[in-house]
Formats: C-alpha cells, structure tokens, sequence
C-alpha cells in the first residue's frame, strides 16, 4: 500500500500554468454529453473530483453546469493525496462557495481502495483530469465496478494519450517521446500505470453498463503559450533523466531546442459514461 509521503507530487505552479490549455481542450461533444447528464438531474448532486489538484475540475466544470442546471444543488468534494494542493483549492475556490456551490476538500489516499469505494458510494458523478493515465488496470477495474454498482456517472478529462507533435520537427523527438512512454508506464503510486491506454481500458471497462462518450482534448500550443511550452520540456527532460537512451547531450539539445519550438501538439482524450 502506498503511503501518502510517498506520493508522487505535483507543482501548484505547474498545474496554474496548465490550466488555460486544459480548459480551452476540453472535448466539447464529451463536455455536452456530461451537461445533458448534469441537467436531467434533479435535487442535489454529489460530484467528486478525484486527484482534484487547485481544484480545476470544479473550476471548469461547476458553472458550466450551473447554466444547465440552475436548479441543482451542485455538492462538490475535491479529494488529492496532496494537503498543500487542497490548501490551494480551498483559497482558489472561494468564488465558487460564494455563489452558493457546495465544495468540501478532503485528504486522502485514492490508491487505497477502501477509500476510493466510499468516494464512489457517496457520488452522483465522479470526475478527474489528468488523473487517470496515472493509474493502473487494476484501479480502473475497482473503479468501473463500483461505478456500475452504484449506477454512478463518470467523467475523465485530459487524458494524456501519448501523441506529441513539435514544430519544427528535431531528430530527437521520436527518442525522447519513446522514452517518455516508458517513463508514462512506471508505477506512480497505484500500481504500474497505464499511461496512454487509460482511456481505451476505461472504455472497454464500462461498456455495456454505460453509454460511453469520448473525444480529443488535445493541446495546441503555439508563441502565445511560450511559459507552459517551456514548462513542458523541461517536465519531459526532467522525466525520462534516469533513462540510459537518449543520452544527457541529447537530451540538453533536444530541450534547449524544444524551448523554443514554435508549436507542439499534445494529445489528450476526454472519457464520459453514463449509466444505461
Ligand atoms: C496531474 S495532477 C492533476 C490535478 C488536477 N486534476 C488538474 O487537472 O489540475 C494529478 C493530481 O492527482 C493527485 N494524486 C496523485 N496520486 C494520488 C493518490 N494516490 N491519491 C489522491 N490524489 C492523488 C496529485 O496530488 C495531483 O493533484
């Protein structure tokens, strides 16, 4: 069982850079399939949000449903490992708890799968970004049964689907996307990850027992974006270091090059499941 200390964190500072990209690719078939979803309810709902981060989910998607559903009491918890990212949230969402949405932050470990099943009994709909190429096959398995056992909508956005495209091109990108997959699939706390199959397991998972939506949400980077380029390339050189190919000078030009790229392309899926 993974400790919490042990668990595998992310910049506040990364995840406010990225959160512009995130919200302007968020799959707009997939996001009108969860909002039909959002607007036949009635009373109240109970949304989580799982690896919450800043709260960016809630951020995109809370009055979005609001417009749908003006009615519905939207009862938010956002749940992340991370007590310094909730700590964020709590100050980053306060907008929201003023017009009258309900978030609750909570701590804990979702690789625990007690946990995770009492999230999945108390939620209406349970959502993530960029969560979910971080798990394994065998938390989507506990995910998707729970899911299917309590009837619960799910949505996943910004899943990272294992496609870069750099403009200009560099010799070295095809070895540093090879050895970034691989770094993709190394355990990060839930067992080893899938990485870019997330999406495709998921799918396969809840078919049958839910209409299953999804769609691209890829990231189109250009000049404009230079801060979160930037940042991009340096997670991926910093992320596959350990690897043996490409070697450190590679790897330096590659970077000091893709700083500079003039666009990238980063591909991403958006999941929706609603019970049949
Ligand atoms: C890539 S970040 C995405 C954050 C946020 N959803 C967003 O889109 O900005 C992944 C999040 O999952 C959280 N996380 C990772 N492992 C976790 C675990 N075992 N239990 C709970 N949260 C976890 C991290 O702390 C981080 O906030």
């Amino acid at each position: 069982m993974t400790d919490m200390s042990e668990i595998k964190g992310f910049a506040a500072d990364w995840l406010a850079l990225r959160e512009p990209a995130d919200h302007a690719s968020r799959n707009a078939e997939v996001q009108a399939a969860f909002l039909a979803h959002m607007a036949a309810l009635t009373g109240e709902a109970v949304i989580v949000d799982m690896g919450a981060g800043t709260g960016s989910t809630a951020r995109a998607l809370a009055p979005a449903i609001a417009k749908a559903n003006p009615e519905l009491r939207q009862n938010w918890v956002l749940v992340d490992a991370d007590s310094q990212l909730i700590d964020r949230a709590r100050l980053e969402l306060s907008g929201l708890i003023d017009q009258g949405i309900g978030v609750a932050f909570e701590q804990a470990n979702l690789a625990d799968r007690s946990a995770l099943n009492g999230y999945m009994a108390r939620a209406d709909v349970v959502t993530g970004s960029a969560l979910i190429d971080l798990v394994s096959a065998e938390w989507l398995d506990w995910m998707a049964h729970a899911a299917a056992q309590h009837r619960t909508a799910v949505l996943f956005a910004l899943n990272y689907s294992g496609t870069e495209t750099w403009s200009p091109p560099h010799a070295a990108d095809h070895g540093v996307l090879q050895a970034f997959l691989a770094d993709q699939r190394r355990d990060k706390g839930f067992g080893r990850a899938l990485g870019p199959d997330a999406t495709d397991y998921l799918a396969q998972k809840l078919a049958g027992a839910f209409t299953v939506t999804r769609g691209t949400s890829d990231w189109h980077l250009g000049p404009a974006d230079r801060p979160l380029i930037e940042a991009l390339a340096t997670g991926i050189a910093d992320g596959i270091a350990a690897h043996p190919e490409p070697t450190a000078d590679v790897r330096d030009g590659w970077l000091t090059s893709r700083k500079m790229a003039e666009s990238v392309m980063i591909g991403h899926e958006d999941i929706f499941a609603r019970p049949v």
